[in-house]
């Protein structure tokens, strides 16, 4: 395969995963994790994923790895879960982990992904291929439009199939601990663990916005302006939703039209007289809304919207990942 010749010859490569699509490099070669970071404008405070092929090649880059990481990975593994433990040293660059004791450690479940690790005897980092703070690519035409020209090779592997990033579960900690919810609930990692798993809570999140202290964040990833597209986007309930948008076409007659993101069987209902035409009636099942989520935002972006207003999600666990990717899109709103 090309790619895994590139990704010897310390270049970048941007993958498909069952997630989103990532933008890999030899996760042993400092020089080429670097050029990851170029290409994405990413600060290197920002620590990366580790992709693997096997609990093996993990266990090689982990300073101990205790029965619920192999617990976690005969339940999840291959597929959308991350899992952070402490780092064995001297293996992988600084540059990978940001200077940090820990490492993060996903085996994707792509079968392109995970025949061109099984080609390489190296682990791959990989960050999502898009320019820092965009939204994630979930086909190779949206890597290509984000990164286009700044990576040799962008494999095709068509749309992904769970749409939002994997599940970040911090084990290095007494408590397990989701620092990003994904596809892989809270529920049911607890249930594989047989104890409580914390998650984020909003008070610690809101510290990662302060941009002067970079050093104390726990995942820096979770600064709440990822994610976000350029057009504003608003979220709201249902039941607020139709009035607001009759109100914005008053108030703005000639303005940009305004994008609209509904799932609810009550809006859908309504959606032929809504004055509106951007209407993009999503799944009401969370992993089918997570799977397009991105590619409709992608979608709206392009569109020379005013504003897009969303239709608030069920505030259940199983949409935890959708919830969490939506909030962050509304950070512009
Ligand atoms: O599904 C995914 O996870 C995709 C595909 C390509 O695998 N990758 C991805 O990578 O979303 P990225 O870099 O966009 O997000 C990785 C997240 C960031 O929030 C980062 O801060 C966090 O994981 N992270 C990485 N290493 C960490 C560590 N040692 N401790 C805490 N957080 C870490
Ligand atoms: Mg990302």
């Amino acid at each position: 395969m090309a790619a895994a010749e590139l990704l010897r010859q310390g270049q970048i490569v941007a993958i498909p995963t069952e997630t989103v699509y990532g933008l890999a490099a030899n996760a042993l070669d400092g020089a080429a994790v670097r050029k990851i970071f170029e290409a994405k404008g990413r600060p290197s405070h920002n620590p990366l994923i580790v992709h693997v092929a096997s609990v093996d090649a993990a266990r090689q880059l982990t300073a101990e790895w205790p029965p619920e990481a192999d617990l976690l990975a005969s339940a999840f593994w291959p597929g959308p879960l991350t899992i952070i433990l402490p780092r064995r040293a001297g293996i992988i660059p600084d540059v990978v982990t940001a200077g940090g004791a820990t490492v993060a450690l996903r085996c994707p479940q792509h079968p392109v992904a995970l025949d061109l690790l099984k080609l390489c005897s190296f682990p791959l980092a990989a960050p999502s291929a898009n320019r820092s703070n965009a939204v994630s690519p979930t086909t190779a035409e949206h890597v290509a439009r984000s990164l286009g020209g700044r990576v040799p090779l962008i494999i095709d592997g068509g749309p992904c199939a769970a749409g939002i990033e994997s599940t970040v579960l911090d084990l290095s900690g007494e408590a397990p601990r989701i620092l990003r919810p994904g596809s892989i609930t809270g529920g049911q990692l607890s249930e594989v663990l047989g104890r409580e798993v914390l998650t984020m809570r909003r008070t610690e999140e809101a510290q990662g916005e302060v941009p002067e202290r970079p050093a104390p964040l726990i995942s820096p990833g979770l600064l709440t302006t990822h994610y976000a597209p350029d057009t504003p986007l608003v979220l709201l309930p249902g039941a607020d939703l139709r009035r607001m948008i009759q109100q914005d076409s008053r108030e703005h007659d000639s303005a940009p039209p305004v994008g609209l993101i509904i799932y609810s069987e009550e809006l859908r209902s309504q959606a032929g007289s809504l004055r509106d035409k951007r209407i993009v009636e999503m799944p009401a099942a969370p992993a089918e809304y997570a799977q397009r989520l991105y590619a409709e935002l992608h979608r709206l972006d392009s569109c020379g919207l005013r504003i897009i207003y969303c239709e608030t999600p069920p505030q259940e666990p199983a949409w935890a990942g959708v919830n969490d990717r939506l909030r962050r899109a509304a950070q512009n709103g």
